[in-house]
């Protein structure tokens, strides 16, 4: 009989949470940080591919991945080679006071991957968060300017920098005091509520005109902007791809006027959109891109990666311990090779198989406003009516307990919106059992309403 991590699809075998599961939620409550925000009470133990095991011996299908991170799936045998391999060899030197030929090795092949005339250098870090703070340093050194413009709805991580760019939730930034000054937000393209009626094609025209009408002209004289930071896919947001042009038009007004402009790619990055980087459907080439999550298969790790022209900061301007450590980057080479193989093919047409079989839900349910995203980055929009499109987290909540308890992990994601961002290696089969999960809980859910 196999075991339940060699299956492919879950098998639960108590009553969720189960006890061993119950006991470890207790001593959490008792010495954990009470900031942790944990959607139902999933206590893993082990994982392999795209199945999670509790502590219970309970099995579930894993369209989380570790917030995006497990892009290759659990403990890819590639990946626990390479990390053994190295934690033999050398964990640990300092990249920051002494070197070693994993950097660069990692850099080039990074490097690679980006499209573009420009050569191009890297920095390493260990989460999302420092590859932000890194970018805005970078940035506000390089243009010798301070301002910063991101997006409502953005997430770029927790750090004091990069929290005074995230307007998620404002309960990520209450109680918290002043942020860093001169940062200013604007909307996000978001075509299912666009307040113009425009389509998901042309999402944002009014956006840039009030970047430069307004903006610009009453705020920030663009010559003091050192950066726009921009993700391409709202992660944490809702799932909210920006319209190509927008990407483009962003690009050519801080082209205009010396702006860098930062493409935040760590949780759409790394082949999970059927590309390397998401902004790449937009064909444009940003002057700083912050990578993390998915680059090395659970292992911290994060980089952002600038043109040479702008990477001309001073020894001692910026450096790390731990950032860019040789057991890091081992299983960021094997996860890249993995990727690179088959996965980012694979994430593209799971992705197209996934938003073939879903994209009528709007029409079959009716508390689905909206489906969106690419490759395997999927988002579905909970509302409580299609007409009013009123917002409904406690509905989208109960869908996404409801599949816990039917053995699949999914996430929530902006106010009201389900989020699936599978391992990038799932097949047809898993694909099915998350779709017919869904389905299922979508019409428990409805009859409730
Ligand atoms: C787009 C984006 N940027 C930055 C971050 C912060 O990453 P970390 O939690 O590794 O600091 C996240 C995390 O979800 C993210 O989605």
């Amino acid at each position: 009989m196999p075991t339940t991590l060699e299956v492919k699809t879950p098998r639960l075998v108590t009553a969720l949470p189960g006890p061993k599961a119950q006991q470890v939620i207790a001593s959490d409550a008792k010495f954990m940080s009470p900031s942790l925000t944990r959607e139902y009470p999933l206590v893993a133990e082990r994982g392999h591919g795209a199945i999670v095991e509790d502590i219970d011996g309970n099995s579930f299908l894993d369209f989380a991945a570790g917030i995006a991170v497990c892009s290759t799936g659990h403990c890819h045998p590639k990946v626990v080679e390479a990390i053994q391999k190295q934690a033999a060899e050398l964990i640990h030197i300092s990249g920051t006071d002494f070197y070693h030929h994993h950097m660069p090795q990692l850099a080039e092949r990074l490097v690679a991957t980006m499209p573009g005339k420009e050569a191009k250098k890297v920095f390493f870090g260990n989460s999302g968060t420092e590859a932000v703070e890194g970018a805005i340093k970078l940035a506000r050194y390089t243009t010798k300017r301070d301002k910063l413009i991101a997006f409502y709805g953005c997430f770029h991580g927790r750090t004091l920098g990069s929290l005074s760019l995230t307007a998620s939730k404002n309960t990520q930034r209450k109680g918290f005091g002043a942020l860093l000054g001169g940062v200013e937000h604007i909307p996000f393209p978001y075509a299912y509520r666009c307040p113009h009626g425009h389509t998901a094609e042309t999402c944002g025209t009014e956006i840039l005109e009030l970047l430069e009408q307004q903006m610009f002209k009453r705020l920030f004289a663009p010559e003091e902007i050192a950066a726009i930071i921009v993700e391409p896919i709202q992660g944490e947001g809702g799932f909210i791809p920006a319209p190509a042009f927008f990407l483009q038009e962003l690009q050519r007004i801080c082209n205009r006027h010396g702006i860098m402009l930062i493409v935040d790619e760590v949780q759409s990055g790394v082949g999970r959109t059927g590309k390397w980087w998401a902004y790449e459907h937009a064909g444009i080439e940003p002057d700083i891109v912050c990578i993390a999550k998915g680059i090395a298969s659970g292992m911290p790790l994060s980089a952002f990666v600038a043109k040479e022209s702008v990477m001309t900061w001073k020894k001692g301007s910026h450096g790390s311990t731990y950032g860019g450590n040789p057991v890091c980057i081992a299983s960021a080479m094997a996860t890249l090779d993995l990727i690179e193989n088959g996965y980012m093919e694979n994430a593209r047409r799971m992705g197209e198989y996934i938003f073939g079989r879903i994209g009528d839900w709007p029409k079959r349910f009716k508390i689905v406003g909206d489906v969106r995203g690419k490759g395997l980055m999927i988002g579905i929009e909970i509302v409580r009516d299609q007409k009013t499109k009123e917002k409904a987290a406690d509905l989208r909540d109960a869908v996404i307990s409801k599949a816990f308890h039917k053995g699949l992990l999914t996430l929530s994601s902006g106010e009201n919106s389900i989020r699936m961002s599978p391992p990038l290696l799932i097949d047809e089969e898993q694909a099915d059992f998350a779709i017919h999960t869904l389905e299922e809980c979508l019409r428990e859910v409805e009859k409730t309403v």
